[in-house]
C-alpha cells in the first residue's frame, strides 16, 4: 500500500514537471550551497525574516508578507525577483531592504545565499521566462483589474491584504513575464489562485500592460548612511519632563498624543524597531535604530530605565510588540508602541527626517 501510494506521488510529481516542461523550458539550477552556506542562510531567515514571513515561509503572519515557498515564486522569480526586495526593500511597505550597502544587516553574499536557500526549499525547477514585454491592451486590462483584483491588490494597485502590484520598486524589478506566469499559476495555499482556465489569455495579458503602465522608471536609491546614534545620544529632549502618556490596551500610544509630547519636548527614547536600512531612509525625529532582530542583552546596559520608551515600525505594530514584549520581560516598565505605526503617523502629517539619497546604478 505504502509503495503504492509512494509510486503515485512519484508519477504525479513526474507528471506535473513534464506539463511545465511542455509549456516552459526548464533552466538549470544555480550554484548549490554547501552545507555551511545554508545553515548561515537559515539562521539569517529565521532571525531577519519569520517575523512577517513566517518560520515555516508559509507568509501572512504579519503585514500580509507574502509566501516564500510558493512553487510559482520559485519557478519564476530566482534569483532577482527575491534578491532584489530582499536587498533594497520595496518602498513604501513594511519590507524594508537588508543588505549592508543601505544599511541592512546582511552582506552581499549573504543576500545571495539566502536567495538560494529559499529556492532549494522550495524544491522546484526554474522555468525560462522571456524579458519581452507582454503586449496588452491596457484600457481593458484596467477594467478586467477593477472588478477581479481591485479587491485584495487595490484600485490603484497599493496593496491591501495582497502585496502592492503597482509599487514603482516592484515594477522596476519584476518583469512582465514573471508577472504573468503569476496570474496564470496563483500563488498555491494562499489567497492568490490561479486565474489561468478562469480569464481568457488575452485579459491576462491586458492586466499586465495595465500593471506595468504604472511603472515609473523607478531606480533603488542608496542612502549615504548616517552615523548611527550613540548611547549618550539615546534620550530626546534630556532635559525636558516626563510625558504622562494614558495608554490603549496598556501598551499603545497615539500619534497624536505623541507628536504633542515631543512638540512640548518632553524626554523620552523613541526606538525605531524596522531593519536599520529604512531608519537611514526616514524615521521620526530623535529616534534611535533598535530593530526586532537586534540582540538586546547587548544593548541594554546603555538604555535608561526612568525614562518613557517608545518604539515604531512599520508593520504596523508587529516589530514594536515584539522589541516592547522583550523589554518589559526585562523589567522595562515605561514602554509604549506607537498604535499607527511610522506610515499612520505620516499619513497623519507628523514629519519626519529623511535620508540623503544618492540613485544606485
Ligand atoms: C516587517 C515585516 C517583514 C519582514 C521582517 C520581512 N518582510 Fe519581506 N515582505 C514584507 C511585505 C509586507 C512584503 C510585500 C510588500 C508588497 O506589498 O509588495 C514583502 C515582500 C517580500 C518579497 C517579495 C515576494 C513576492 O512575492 O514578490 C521577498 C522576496 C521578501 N519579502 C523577502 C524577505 C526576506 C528574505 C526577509 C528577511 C531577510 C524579509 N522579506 C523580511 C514584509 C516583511
Ligand atoms: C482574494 C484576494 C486576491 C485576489 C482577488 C487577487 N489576488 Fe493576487 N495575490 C493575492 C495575495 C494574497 C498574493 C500574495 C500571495 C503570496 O503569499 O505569495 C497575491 C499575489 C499576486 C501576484 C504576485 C506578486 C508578487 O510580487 O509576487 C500577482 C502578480 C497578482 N497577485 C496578481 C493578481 C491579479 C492580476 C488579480 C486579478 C486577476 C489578482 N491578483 C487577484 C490575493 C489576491
Amino acid at each position: 500500500m505504502y509503495k503504492q501510494i509512494l509510486f503515485l506521488l512519484t508519477l504525479s510529481t513526474m507528471l506535473s514537471k513534464v506539463i511545465i516542461a511542455q509549456e516552459y523550458e526548464t533552466i538549470e539550477p544555480p550554484r548549490k550551497l554547501t552545507a555551511k552556506q545554508a545553515e548561515i542562510a537559515e539562521k539569517n531567515y529565521l532571525q531577519y525574516c519569520a517575523l512577517c514571513h513566517g518560520k515555516d515561509r508559509q507568509g501572512h503572519v504579519n503585514d500580509h508578507a507574502p509566501s516564500l515557498k510558493s512553487a510559482s515564486l520559485f519557478q519564476s522569480g530566482v534569483p532577482h525577483a527575491i534578491l532584489r526586495p530582499m536587498s533594497y526593500g520595496r518602498t513604501g511597505t513594511p519590507m524594508g531592504g537588508y543588505l549592508d550597502e543601505v544599511g541592512g544587516p546582511m552582506t552581499l553574499e549573504e543576500t545571495w545565499n539566502l536567495t538560494y536557500w529559499l529556492f532549494e526549499k522550495s524544491g522546484v525547477d526554474r522555468v525560462k521566462l522571456s524579458t519581452n514585454p507582454v503586449q496588452g491592451d491596457i484600457k481593458k486590462g484596467e477594467r478586467v483589474y477593477q472588478k477581479e483584483c481591485s479587491t485584495c491588490h487595490g484600485i490603484n494597485g497599493e496593496g491591501i491584504t495582497a502585496p502592492a502590484l503597482g509599487n514603482p520598486s516592484a515594477l522596476a524589478h519584476n518583469t512582465d513575464e514573471f508577472i504573468r506566469y503569476a496570474i496564470r499559476h496563483g500563488r498555491k495555499n494562499t489567497p492568490m489562485k490561479a486565474y489561468q482556465g478562469i480569464l481568457p489569455e488575452q485579459s491576462i495579458n491586458d492586466i499586465t500592460a495595465f500593471l506595468r503602465n504604472k511603472a515609473s522608471g523607478w531606480q533603488d536609491n542608496k542612502p549615504v548612511l548616517k552615523q548611527l546614534p550613540t548611547p549618550a545620544e539615546y534620550v530626546v529632549n534630556p532635559e525636558g519632563e516626563h510625558p504622562n502618556f494614558t495608554l490603549k490596551d496598556d501598551q499603545y500610544v497615539m500619534a497624536e498624543d505623541l507628536y504633542k509630547a515631543l512638540e512640548k519636548k518632553q524626554k523620552m527614547v523613541l526606538f525605531d524597531t524596522r531593519v536599520t536600512s529604512v531608519w537611514q531612509t526616514a524615521h521620526i525625529k530623535g529616534s534611535v535604530p533598535l530593530p526586532y532582530y537586534a540582540d538586546l542583552d547587548a544593548m541594554i546596559a546603555d538604555i535608561p530605565t526612568d525614562v518613557q520608551i517608545v518604539a515604531y515600525c512599520s508593520c504596523p505594530r508587529a516589530a514594536a510588540d515584539h522589541v516592547v514584549n522583550k523589554l518589559r520581560h526585562k523589567g522595562f516598565t515605561k514602554t509604549a508602541v506607537l498604535w499607527e505605526g511610522i506610515f499612520g503617523w505620516m499619513h497623519l502629517g507628523f514629519p519626519v527626517t529623511r535620508g540623503d539619497l544618492s540613485t544606485l546604478d
